[in-house]
């Protein structure tokens, strides 16, 4: 892991939070062994992560049950970053995993299409307004300056989960290799229901349209801000000095971007993703 900054490490072109996981644990990923039961879930940071696990988490518990952990966290870990709990292999199906990673650091096992994997995208200009917040109140990440100064760091792929533009590019341009579902934020917070029946659906789960109700309930943002398991207040004071449930809205950017920051944003997404033909929700 080359070191890049006080709190980012890079290794394999892809930037890490420091002292949270090892080049021997991320080159192991390319021999994990994938259960045709285990569900992935990837994200560019700050696109709704903890939202979809808070979903996942409920659809899978009321389709047969899960193991009890203290947390979503720990229900649901990230890939990438070990915290110290049990060895992933040993842990019971169906397996559940978090993920900022793009293709190339994923175990290869998933291109044998069994195993699921839900991506989730929000469109960058919120992205990096709750990005910017974030970064000023988890401690495992530096302060930015300003939120001039974050842009630029942003827009240049320095922060953690490096480049935006390349983490969606990479993904959507292997989606033929994957058993793969494309959400995007935006879509959640405009018809929650339909966002979660399609995720059943992906995942071959059942539920009944009352069980469908309730994986809703337990997901919408004032549920999830007091729910302790899902609203990441578990998490040590000294280490999150604020809120992942900030405002969870669309259309935030407005009260930050200037006019001038906005146009770049719409100038790089057509230089950059134009191809891909991706539609965003602005507000
Ligand atoms: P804001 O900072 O814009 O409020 P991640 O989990 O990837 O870190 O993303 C965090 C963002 O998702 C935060 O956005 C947070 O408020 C939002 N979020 C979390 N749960 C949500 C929910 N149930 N409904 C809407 N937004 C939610």
């Amino acid at each position: 892991m080359e070191p890049i900054t006080n709190s980012l490490c890079r290794y394999k072109n892809f930037n890490f939070i420091a002292g949270l996981t090892t080049a021997e644990h991320i080159d192991s990923l390319q021999s994990f062994e994938i259960r045709d039961s285990d569900i992935f879930l990837v994200t560019y940071p700050k696109s709704g992560t903890i939202w979809t696990q808070q979903i996942i988490i409920s659809i899978c518990e009321l389709d047969g049950g899960l193991n009890e952990y203290r947390n979503n966290l720990e229900q649901m870990p990230w890939l990438e970053y070990r915290e110290g709990w049990e060895h992933y292999a040993l842990r019971p199906s169906p397996r559940l995993f978090s993920s900022h990673l793009t293709p190339a650091l994923m175990p290869p096992g998933l291109r044998d299409k069994r195993a699921k994997i839900i991506y989730v995208t929000r469109n960058p200009k919120d992205n990096i307004v709750s990005y910017y917040h974030f970064s000023r109140v988890f401690a495992d990440l530096e302060a930015p300056k300003s939120f001039e100064s974050f842009l630029e760091d942003y827009l240049t792929g320095n922060v953690g989960g490096s480049s935006w533009f390349d983490h969606i590019r990479a993904w959507h341009s292997s989606k033929d290799q994957y058993s793969i579902l494309f959400l995007t934020y935006e879509d959640m917070v405009l018809d929650l229901k339909t966002a979660v029946t399609k995720i059943c659906t992906f995942l071959g789960k059942n539920l009944s349209e009352a069980a469908i109700d309730q994986v809703v309930e337990k997901s919408t943002f004032n549920t999830m801000k007091k729910d302790s398991k899902a609203n990441y207040k578990f998490l040590p004071e000294e280490r999150m000095k604020g809120d992942f449930m900030r405002k969870g809205k669309i259309g935030d950017w407005k009260n930050t971007f200037t006019a001038a920051q906005s146009d770049r944003i719409d100038q790089l997404l057509q230089e950059r993703l134009g191809d891909l033909s991706l539609t965003f929700i602005w507000e």
